[in-house]
């Protein structure tokens, strides 16, 4: 049975553009379902803005099942919220009491400069993709699942970091800004099959490096794994340092072949 959730109060982050200071605005949700999702809720608070001539608030969505990566909210000084394993579209009002008071921010990092209100851009996580994540082998047709046999932790490993939505939360919770554990992800996924490995120091030498023009170092807080929809594992992190530093031989030696 659902019950409503009456007089919450929320914070929210108002700026109008990239170049524009920002302040935080209070508006009052009378009633809400506990059944209604984070952004649900946020979609009503939308309609009543609209409805009496103002500019609704600006945020990331798009799938709304936890897939896509796009929503970005920090709540209540939490990345996603109070749930853990949870992505912000995910989050339901349940995890609210009547009276609450709620604090709505954008991601907060110098690599994610904020767009308006909630939105960022987030495209410096695409710079880091480009430089590596794809693997450029031509594999001909999509062929069987079974016809490279790869041995289940292997498939795994490789699935366990492919989990990575890329919404950025990893970052927004290190205290560095860093994005090791998005890189790390998004490398490792491809780095352990046998798919990978043609290009495998190639990639981790040129995601690394070109994560640290944008990003801020990792100094092992472990923020970004609490803060990780997906629950993925610092363990990548890890593996990735493991590959960069072999990286720096194993692609000297290619060069120095010629
Ligand atoms: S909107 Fe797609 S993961 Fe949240």
């Amino acid at each position: 049975m659902s019950n409503h959730l009456k007089n919450l109060k929320l914070k929210i982050w108002r700026q109008d553009g990239p170049n524009t200071s920002g302040r935080f605005e209070d508006y009052i949700i009378d009633e809400i379902s506990d059944e209604a999702s984070f952004l649900e809720m946020l979609d009503v608070l939308n309609e009543r803005l609209i409805s009496d001539n103002k500019l609704p608030v600006v945020f990331d969505h798009d799938c709304r099942e936890g897939i896509c990566g796009t929503c970005s909210l920090m709540i209540n000084g939490q990345a996603h919220g109070p749930e853990r394993r949870t992505a912000t579209c995910q989050l339901h009002m349940r995890k609210f009491k009547s009276g609450d008071e709620i604090v709505i921010e954008p991601w907060r990092a110098s690599a994610f400069p904020i767009i308006k209100d909630l939105m960022v851009d987030r495209s410096a996580f695409d710079r880091i993709i480009e430089s590596g994540g794809f693997i450029t082998a031509p594999t001909g047709g999509a062929p069987d699942a079974n016809l490279i046999p790869i041995p289940k932790p292997v498939a795994d490993a490789a699935m366990d970091s492919a989990e990575c939505i890329g919404c950025g939360a990893c970052v927004a919770a290190c205290p560095n800004g860093a994005a090791n554990l998005f890189t790390a992800a998004k490398i490792n996924h491809l780095n352990v099959l046998p798919q990978g490995q043609a290009e495998r120091y190639k990639r981790v030498e040129a995601m690394v490096e070109t994560m640290d023009e944008y990003f801020g170092s990792c100094t092992n807080h472990g923020e970004c794994e609490a803060a990780c929809p997906k629950e993925i594992s610092i363990d990548v992190i890890a593996l990735m340092n493991k590959d960069y530093r072999k990286s720096k031989v194993k692609n000297r030696k290619e060069l120095s072949r010629g």
